[in-house]
């Protein structure tokens, strides 16, 4: 076997998984690449990796092999501190993870079509949403904001870097295209809920419609928690740091559970990234739900 050093690594995968992203595994029939796809097994990694290049494809095989299956799919991820908070209690969030999670998300970002975070996120941190720390496309950037807070100020809605899109009920999709441009919002009946909630199903449907099948949830706790309750999240990356923040802003906020037993156990892997700890959820499981 040849040494460790000289085997391909992540350089040389991400830009397979990149390909795969883009336009569904090679055929059976190719036997030149390095990702085969049957049906039993989904996509499978060939030949000698190094590996960091075999834990990273181990750890996008679910998202690869529903790019393959062509099915909508969907992962959320929270970065959060050992006493569970994703941010401290003012907002501040930059960072709570090393850099390389910070590479993963943007990984995530270019393999997904669309990225979506809740107003708090997109008013407290005013993100970009964009893939500038990997090579791959911007995905389309979704701020959930029902209630119409966020300002037309918002760097995603001004940069030009990717297309953006206010999700809203249709009843405010007039006032919010007064704000923002028309292009800009995604207006959908039945979003807000009589009880004040947000259908998250419904926003999948709408996305879906619009060629969004593969979608990230990338926070924050609120909306990751949201997605969660409603199970419109196929798989959660919850990224662990070695900090302690104290009383923060919390991440995971499900309803009450009683007993033990009832409580969700998720199938789980681990992965390192740097200093963090990545626990990979399985939401679909059958032991994910109560
Ligand atoms: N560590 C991580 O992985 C990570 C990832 C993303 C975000 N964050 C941090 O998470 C925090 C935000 O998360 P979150 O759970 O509070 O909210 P969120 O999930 O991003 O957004 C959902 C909530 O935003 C509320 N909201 C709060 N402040 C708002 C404002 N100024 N303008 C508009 N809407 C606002 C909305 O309230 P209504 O329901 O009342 O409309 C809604 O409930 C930020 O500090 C961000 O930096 C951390």
């Amino acid at each position: 076997m040849p040494p460790a050093s000289t085997l391909p690594g992540v350089d040389a995968l991400w830009p397979l998984c990149l390909k795969i992203a883009a336009r569904g595994a090679p055929s059976p029939a190719d036997t030149q690449s390095p990702i085969a796809w049957n049906a039993a097994q989904g996509c499978s990694l060939q030949g000698l990796w190094d590996g960091e290049a075999l834990e990273l494809f181990e750890l996008l095989k679910p998202l690869l092999d529903a790019r393959h299956a062509g099915t909508p799919w969907a992962v959320g991820q929270l970065g959060q501190s050992l006493d569970g908070c994703v941010a401290t209690y003012g907002g501040d969030s930059n960072y709570v993870n090393g850099p390389e999670m910070l590479v993963h998300l943007h990984r995530l970002r270019a393999l997904c079509d669309a990225v979506i975070v809740g107003a708090g996120t997109a008013a407290l941190d005013n993100p970009q949403l964009t893939t500038r720390r990997v090579d791959g496309p911007h995905p389309v950037r979704v701020l959930l904001d029902p209630a119409l807070r966020l300002p037309a100020t918002l760097r995603v809605f001004c940069d030009g870097q990717a297309p953006t899109l206010l999700a809203c009920d249709a009843s405010r999709a007039h006032e919010a295209a007064r704000r923002v441009g028309a292009d800009q919002v995604l207006g959908m009946r039945g979003l807000a809920r009589p009880d004040g909630s947000t259908d998250l199903r419904a926003l999948r449907a709408a996305l879906l419609e619009r060629g969004l099948g593969m979608l990230f949830v990338e926070g924050g706790g609120i909306t990751v928690s949201r997605f969660i309750e409603q199970g419109c999240l196929d798989r959660l990356h919850l990224c662990i740091a070695p900090v302690i923040i104290g009383a923060g802003r919390p991440g995971l906020q499900l309803p009450r559970s009683t007993a033990m037993r009832d409580c969700m156990r998720p199938p789980s892997r681990v992965y390192r990234m740097g200093a963090d700890v990545l626990w990979d959820l399985d939401l679909r499981a059958p032991a994910a739900t109560c």
